[in-house]
């Protein structure tokens, strides 16, 4: 029953950003310029980090992050269940090494490994009970000596949210320019918290907080 109520959410979640791919680029708040200096601090690191080689990219969306990806990999695969976003993120990007891969990432398994795994606002997507899994996917994707890097939102994010009933995971209210409203998981972090998490699966993460609304975490495995 439980089980039947957090699918419910999950396909709500996916039904949400398929509904407003359209209007994300001008509602995301990186694009909004109280956040410029937030996104320009995140580039930096990600930028820092080299995210050369095969670079795979989670919950790609409309591809924010998978234009500047693309700058460095040698190739770069992006995983999204939204065809509305990865129609918009193929625009964007549109280059011979981008992959793009429709595909739900609770059921979708990596056929090869990859240097650099990379995903923003995703994680918080992610119901509690799947965590662990979620992150034995991650590793599973990973090659030898990889690295990971997350960027999500901190949990002073929950000011501007409207907790929306769910029995099986943490979830908050989202209306979409014509009204329609919709259910998404929110499950928001502190970094001590997500690194103690991650320590117990096997991870080395290194937490950062970036502004009052976003943190960054580079990860390897112990
Ligand atoms: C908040 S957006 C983040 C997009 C992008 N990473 C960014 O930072 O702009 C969350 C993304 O997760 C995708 N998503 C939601 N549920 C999914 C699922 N089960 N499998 C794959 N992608 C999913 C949505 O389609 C959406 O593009």
């Amino acid at each position: 029953m439980a089980d039947d109520e957090l699918e419910g959410l999950l396909s709500e979640q996916i039904a949400y950003y398929r509904t407003r791919a359209h209007e994300y680029d001008a509602t995301y708040p990186l694009d909004a310029q109280a956040d410029a200096d937030a996104r320009a601090q995140l580039l930096t690191e990600l930028e820092a980090l080299a995210p050369y080689g095969r670079v795979l990219e989670l919950a790609c969306g409309t591809g924010q992050w998978t234009v500047e990806l693309a700058r460095h990999a040698t190739t770069v695969t992006t995983v999204d269940a939204a065809p509305e976003a990865l129609a918009i993120c193929r625009q964007r990007v549109g280059a011979a090494h981008v992959h793009l891969v429709e595909a739900d990432l609770f059921t979708w398994r990596p056929r090869e490994r990859y240097d650099f795994v990379f995903f923003s606002a995703w994680l918080s997507h992610v119901p509690p009970q799947r965590f662990d899994d979620f992150w034995g996917l991650v590793a599973d994707c990973l090659a030898p000596g990889g690295r990971v890097f997350v960027i999500d939102e901190l949990p002073a994010v929950a000011v501007v949210e409207h907790p929306a009933p769910g029995r099986s995971a943490p979830a908050v209210r989202r209306v979409v320019g014509s009204g329609q409203a919709f259910r998404a998981v929110k499950v928001l972090y502190a970094p001590d918290e997500l690194r103690a998490r991650l320590d117990t699966l096997g991870w080395n993460t290194d937490v950062r907080t970036v502004g009052w609304r976003f943190f960054s975490a580079s990860l390897r495995r112990g």
